[in-house]
């Protein structure tokens, strides 16, 4: 694990510099979502499925998705429910294009721009273990949770997937089990929140 660790952080220097930044934007480009990794992401998951079990599970007036990708989960949670105050935010040029919404934009989420406390909800599938190191996604993890006023709902890949896997996706930096990802959570929240799985999801309550 160590070694792994040690490994992952030598993948790019501390400071990630401008043309990184834009390497990594156009990384996430249409063949990412649409050909080359993923055949059709707009069909990769059942997006209103997922929306109507968050609505159902979870009171939120605001919700932020961090990674939205395309923006599919972040539409279709407004389509159930209209007056939610609900944003997306993603590092892929690509996609903030397509989402083609002024809820959706484009920002890293290891620098935030909304205030604290800002979201009920907040939104994280599958994005944190793209980024480096695990330096980067401690920081991503204490943005999610500042902006974070009730929730902080969490999933990513802990097994990792062999290559005909839908799940296999080659730009994944880590792969993380979930005890390993609950312990990085227990660094970040304050000792009176609770940190709970649901089936894969680890679901934090603020205090
Ligand atoms: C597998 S996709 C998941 C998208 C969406 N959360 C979902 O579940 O469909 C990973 C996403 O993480 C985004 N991502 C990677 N690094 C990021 C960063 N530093 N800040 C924001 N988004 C990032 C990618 O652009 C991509 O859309």
């Amino acid at each position: 694990m160590e070694n792994k660790l040690q490994k992952s952080k030598c993948l790019l220097p501390q400071k990630e510099k401008l043309s990184e930044k834009l390497t990594l934007q156009s990384k996430f480009d249409k063949n990412y979502y649409f050909g080359g990794i993923y055949s059709n992401y707009d069909e990769f998951l059942d997006w209103e499925k997922i929306a109507k079990d968050l609505i159902k599970r979870f009171k939120f007036d605001s919700f932020l998705d961090i990674g939205c990708g395309c923006g599919n989960l972040i539409k279709e949670i407004k389509k159930q429910k209209p007056d939610v105050d609900a944003y997306g935010i993603d590092i892929s040029e690509f996609a903030i294009k397509k989402a083609n919404a002024d809820f959706i934009f484009l920002a890293d989420c290891k620098n935030l721009s909304f205030k604290t406390n800002r979201f009920d909800a907040v939104h994280i599938l599958g994005t944190f273990s793209y980024l480096s190191t695990l330096e980067e996604i401690k920081q991503a993890m204490t943005e999610a949770y500042r902006v974070s006023k009730k929730f902080i709902l969490f999933d990513d890949v802990y097994i990792k997937p062999d290559k005909e896997s839908d799940d296999y996706d080659p730009y994944r930096q880590h792969v993380f089990s979930l005890k390993e990802w609950l312990s990085f959570w227990r660094e970040i929240v304050e000792k009176d929140d609770i940190i709970e799985t649901f089936k894969d999801e680890i679901i934090i309550s603020k205090a």
